[in-house]
């Protein structure tokens, strides 16, 4: 990681440190809230009575050991589990105060809001800038081919890209290296305007200078967007997390600030988690 992140995130720990002992009273606000949510695929229950809310425009990691249920919590936000057969889902998923699950939202729209971005990179097989085009043309979400083009650009700016592909355009997706093709499945997701941006361990097929990358890039995000970030890399998740939540067999079993947490866990559990003995 570069020390202008380094030094950006310890600024910002102070100052969170110094908010959180200003405000007893007033919480942050929270964009997701999560309640008693239990979720089973057939006989196996993978979530037990997980309560998380996921506060706005910060970093939240979700961190445990493998299998222990991260990706199916962050799944869950936005209905990518709709389609699993034998899914089940009981509890409150709330976003922006709506219930994510209720019969009024569709599923498509929501992720809309609620964007995601894969362990593997998975552009679409066409030019760059049809991938980021994309779902700004099936949702009509463009005035003008200028606007679609402003569109394409501006995501591909944000998510750190657009200095490596400017001239390259019309090229196939496919022929980026792993890390741009990652950054260009975050500047798709960021062309539909969503709010939240769910990660699933995002960086880690990539080498380390384009892990660096990735990671400056959701620290610069999380001025516009929430981001939930699913990281098995305790490293990285001390390096850009606001909020760390540690996940062990389906339960969660702390949350609380990236300081609070590695520093003064308060279960037991978080502290053998965290100094490698817990596997
Ligand atoms: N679609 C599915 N069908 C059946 N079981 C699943 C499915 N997805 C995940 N699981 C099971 O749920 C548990 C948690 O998986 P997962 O959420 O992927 O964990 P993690 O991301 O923490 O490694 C595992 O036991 C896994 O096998
Ligand atoms: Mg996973």
């Amino acid at each position: 990681m570069s020390e202008e992140l380094e030094d950006k995130n310890a600024q910002e720990s102070a100052e969170e440190e110094k908010e959180e002992l200003s405000m007893t009273q007033v919480s942050q606000e929270q964009i997701i809230s999560v309640s008693n949510l239990n979720v089973s695929f057939g006989d196996l229950q993978v979530l037990k009575a997980v309560s998380l809310g996921i506060e706005t425009k910060r970093i939240t990691v979700i961190m445990g050991p493998s299998g222990c249920g991260k990706s199916t919590f962050i799944r869950t936000i936005n209905r990518m589990n709709d389609q699993v057969s034998d899914f089940k889902v009981s509890g409150d998923v709330l976003f922006n105060g709506v219930d994510v699950y209720s019969k009024d939202v569709d599923p498509a729209l929501l992720r809309l809001k609620i964007g995601m971005v894969f362990q593997k990179p998975n552009p679409f097989p066409m030019s760059i800038y049809d991938n980021v085009a994309f779902g700004p043309k099936i949702h009509k979400m463009f005035s003008s081919k200028d606007d679609l083009d402003n569109i394409v650009r501006t995501s591909l700016e944000r998510a750190a890209l657009w200095d490596e592909v400017s001239g390259r355009l019309k090229e196939n997706a496919l022929k980026l290296s792993g890390g741009q093709q990652q950054r260009l499945c975050i500047a798709r997701a960021l062309a539909v305007k969503p709010e939240v941006i769910l990660m699933d361990e995002p960086a880690s097929s990539l080498d380390p200078g384009s892990t660096s990358k990735i990671e400056e890039l959701m620290v610069s995000l999380k001025d516009s967007y929430t981001v939930v970030l699913v990281s098995h890399d305790m490293r990285q998740a001390a390096r850009v997390a606001n909020r760390v939540a540690f996940l062990y067999k389906g339960q969660l079993v702390e949350v609380g600030t990236t300081a609070q947490v590695f520093e003064n866990p308060t279960n037991k559990l978080t502290e053998e988690y965290i100094q490698g003995r817990l596997v």
